[in-house]
């Protein structure tokens, strides 16, 4: 008997790169909301604002660390350690603006160097791990893009 093909799916598949850059792209939006709540300096909603961005930050970093930075290791060893670093220093700088968010004591300068901080890995990943993350194994790119779906707060 010929075996039946599953009919062609309709659905549109982007690339991992795409999801991972567009990841990024709603990271930012929801940084950029949270500077205009701490702007207007109403506290109940920029803890709002800073725990959707929270949640959605550390769900994206955990998700390229479980299912992405194992195999692009090694690939490219150092920059793959260098990412990891530079999420050591991201956690550590989120959980200081967590805390003075609490304290109602976030200065400009904090903002700014998360921000910074934030835009710099963003364009290094870009630049590096994402053009290579289309080679990731099927089953793992298929779980990481099942978490990052799921860390969508939008
Ligand atoms: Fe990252
Ligand atoms: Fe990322």
């Amino acid at each position: 008997m010929k075996p039946t093909r599953p009919p062609p799916s309709t659905k549109t598949i982007s690339s991992l790169g795409d999801r991972l850059l567009s990841d990024h792209r709603a990271l930012d939006a929801l940084f950029e909301a949270l500077l205009r709540d701490i702007r207007r300096d109403d506290p109940a909603t920029y803890q709002v604002t800073w725990a959707r961005f929270e949640q959605a930050f550390l769900n994206h970093i955990d998700a390229e660390e479980v299912f992405l930075l194992p195999s692009f290791e090694r690939v490219d060893p150092s920059e793959a350690a260098a990412i990891r670093q530079e999420h050591a220093t991201l956690r550590h700088l989120l959980a200081d603006m967590g805390v003075r968010l609490e304290l109602h004591a976030v200065k400009e300068d904090n903002v700014k160097a998360l921000i910074e901080t934030l835009r710099y890995h963003g364009r290094r990943e870009e630049a590096s791990m994402y053009r290579w993350a289309d080679e990731l194994a099927p089953d793992l790119a298929s779980s990481l893009g099942d978490r990052l779906s799921a860390g969508r707060t939008t």
